[in-house]
């Protein structure tokens, strides 16, 4: 399983890269605001800045929600760098443009997706990446790891290629159990991820094998 970091913060993705374990960085327009990212060339130079750090699979968000501006917008942001995947809101016009940018190669991640129906839509269309919002289904009370389950198994009935990036992941273990059902990526903030470092009998059992260690050796 893939994972991605969902943040636009550069010392948090270079101290998730720094642990050896990230394949890539999800951001949305909330997460670019967040870091106080505004305008056009800011927007350019931040996603430079990220592709930078890691190996490939950046996810750089359009704002158009019209087809012919989600289109121009996505491909000034593929140029920015190879690394970047073009992400695009499940509506109507979003899917007739992964459509177009999956048959000229941009790669895609559909974001916003909260049913089976929406990711069937996006992997018919050609997305690389489809994005279940888990947290936010909890959120109202729907099972968000049932729909992992649920687009896992009609995935694999058809052999879809598009990639299941379990999205709005918010505590380890939602990123477990995105694991056991097979999902092919989870993105998440950092403290998921090093939250998954932590367990009471690993401090507990250094700390003994150090004493013990001192004992002997002074
Ligand atoms: O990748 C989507 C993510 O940013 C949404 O997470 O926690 O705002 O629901 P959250």
């Amino acid at each position: 399983m893939k994972f991605f970091i969902d943040t636009a913060n550069l010392k948090e993705i270079q101290e998730a890269y720094d642990l050896g374990v990230l394949d890539g960085v999800t951001t949305n327009p909330s997460l670019m605001a967040k870091e106080g990212i505004k305008g056009d060339a800011n927007v350019r130079a931040h996603y430079k800045s990220i592709c930078n750090i890691v190996d490939n699979n950046v996810s750089a968000e359009v704002i158009a929600t019209d087809l012919e501006n989600i289109i121009k917008e996505g491909k000034e942001l593929a140029k920015i760098d190879d690394k970047i995947v073009v992400k695009v809101p499940m509506i109507k016009d979003g899917v007739k443009a992964i459509k177009k940018f999956s048959s000229e190669g941009i790669r895609t991640n559909c974001t916003l997706v909260f049913s089976a129906g929406q990711a069937i839509l996006a992997a018919k269309a050609g997305a690389s990446y489809v994005s279940p919002f888990i947290g936010r289904l909890d959120d109202i009370s729907q099972d968000g790891l049932e729909l992992i389950a649920q687009i896992r198994q009609i995935y694999d009935n058809y052999g879809f290629d598009t990639e299941i990036l379990s999205a709005s992941v918010r505590h380890t273990m939602h990123l477990i159990q995105c694991a056991e059902i097979g999902s092919d990526v989870v993105t998440c903030p950092l403290n998921v991820i090093t939250s998954l470092l932590n367990h009471p009998l690993t401090d507990s059992g250094l700390a003994k094998f150090l004493a013990d260690h001192k004992k002997v050796n002074g």
